[in-house]
């Protein structure tokens, strides 16, 4: 159902995310992207999940404490109430608003790590998280793949491994998969690209893609 034939309000803004697996670079590429969206005198709010609110800060936090013990449907709630507060407080204001939204992680890394990689009911999955998120997609979805064990590696060079990053390599091997199969279903959203790539030659890639999307007028 389109957001008219549901009622929302037309939006004017860009949504873009970022998705891959750990240690794949998004934070440098998502810094990259704001240096040029600012630049270009493009109005923009970076955010993140799970968190970027008052209440999904504090979810992340439970989340992702390794003394946290919890059932994976537990955890795709978490992740899930989390993302319904962001979208509702944060996303769709700032694209009513007209800015361009860049968000690290989305949806799809519910998919892919609670669906690919704790092997929950994908159907169950895309049922919550369109309630959660009123139906609201990226227009872009830009995913760093990246082998899991050298992104792991790379990850545990900066901070002590949390609860998902512990998760084991088999985990974060069927985690990749998945989202390679997502962008497969749906090569018009996402931009697939290797992490391994030179950083400036990844950041061009991504500015001509979000360049393509900007709204016009
Ligand atoms: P980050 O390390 O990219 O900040 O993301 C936090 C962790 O949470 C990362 O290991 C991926 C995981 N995650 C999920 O398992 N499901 C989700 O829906 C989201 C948004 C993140």
């Amino acid at each position: 159902m389109s957001a008219a034939q549901k009622g929302l309000p037309r939006r004017p803004g860009l949504f873009v995310t970022f998705e891959g697996p750990e240690g794949a670079g998004k934070s440098t590429q998502i810094r990259l992207l704001a240096a040029r969206l600012e630049a270009g005198g493009v109005a923009h709010l970076l955010t993140r999940e799970p968190g970027g609110t008052l209440i999904g800060d504090r979810l992340r936090e439970l989340v992702l404490d390794s003394r946290s013990r919890l059932e994976a449907m537990t955890e795709f709630l978490i992740y899930s109430a989390s993302r319904a507060q962001l979208v509702h407080e944060v996303i769709r204001p700032a694209l009513e608003r007209g800015q361009v939204v860049v968000c690290d992680r989305y949806v799809d890394s519910s998919y892919a790590y609670q669906g690919h990689g704790r092997g929950l009911d994908t159907a169950q999955l895309r049922a919550v998280s369109e309630a959660a998120t009123v139906g609201l997609l990226p227009q872009l979805t830009v995913l760093l793949d990246l082998d899991p064990a050298l992104g792991l590696s790379r990850a545990a060079r900066v901070n002590t491994p949390d609860r998902i990053e512990a998760a084991g390599l088999a985990f974060h091997g069927r985690v990749r998969q998945g989202f390679l199969a997502l962008a497969t279903a749906e090569p018009g959203r996402f931009l697939l690209l290797d992490a391994a790539l030179q950083e400036d030659a990844l950041a061009g890639r991504i500015w001509e893609a979000v360049q393509a999307r900007l709204p016009t007028g």
